[in-house]
């Protein structure tokens, strides 16, 4: 963890964090939402996961990535030998469902910032994982689209290391397993992944 915050400071800090967006009302997505999904896996400073925002699964249970998308996700950190459960913490740039699954839209994005902000400031993780494109667009601005920039490390906050990845969902759209296809190369970056989070202290 951070050398000046140990773990139960860490926890605090993002629970306090977490009441506050109970209360948030800063955008009209305040009164739409279900639940706030403000977290899920493990508070820990080696490796984060990004995502785009909650969908109905996620409104309903006030978890990211409950649904087929994370289900699929879950299925890829365990092929090398990572799970939620222990190795990874999950969010998303928005703690709110857009209605009908929309893109989030820019003032959403700007009211939640901080909450995202204090998430990866809180915990400083050495590698974090931008999910899709709208995660992508929040911390590499003017970056091409996620094929493009997809599998490359990228310099992220507090010296982390950013590897833009597929969002799962467009894995789903996607069967084939054929070299160059999106699940061939989701294949490609998690070995990446992987290699790099076991040099890490
Ligand atoms: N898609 C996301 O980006 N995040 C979720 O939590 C669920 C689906």
């Amino acid at each position: 963890m951070p050398e000046n915050l140990d773990m139960q400071n860490v926890k605090e800090l993002l629970l306090k964090t977490e009441e506050k967006c109970q209360n948030c009302y800063k955008c009209p997505l305040g009164k739409t939402r279900t639940k706030i999904v403000f977290s899920g896996g493990v508070p820990n400073n080696k490796l984060m996961l990004i995502g785009e925002a909650p969908g109905y699964w996620e409104d309903q249970k006030g978890e990211p990535f409950v649904g087929k998308a994370g289900q699929l996700l879950d299925k890829i950190f365990a092929c090398v030998g990572l799970s939620r459960q222990k190795d990874v913490y999950i969010c998303n740039t928005l703690k709110c469902r857009p209605p009908d699954n929309r893109n989030p839209l820019p003032e959403e994005k700007a009211a939640c910032r901080e909450y995202l902000d204090i998430q990866v400031e809180t915990l400083k993780p050495k590698i974090i994982l931008l999910c899709g494109n709208i995660a992508v667009q929040s911390f590499l601005e003017g970056a091409r689209g996620i094929t493009k920039v997809r599998g490359q490390w990228f310099d992220g906050p507090y010296g982390a290391k950013m590897m833009p990845i597929f969002h799962p969902s467009y894995l789903l759209r996607n069967d084939s397993r054929e070299k160059g296809s999106p699940k061939w190369l989701m294949w490609q970056d998690i070995k990446e992944i992987k290699r790099v989070y076991d040099t890490l202290s």
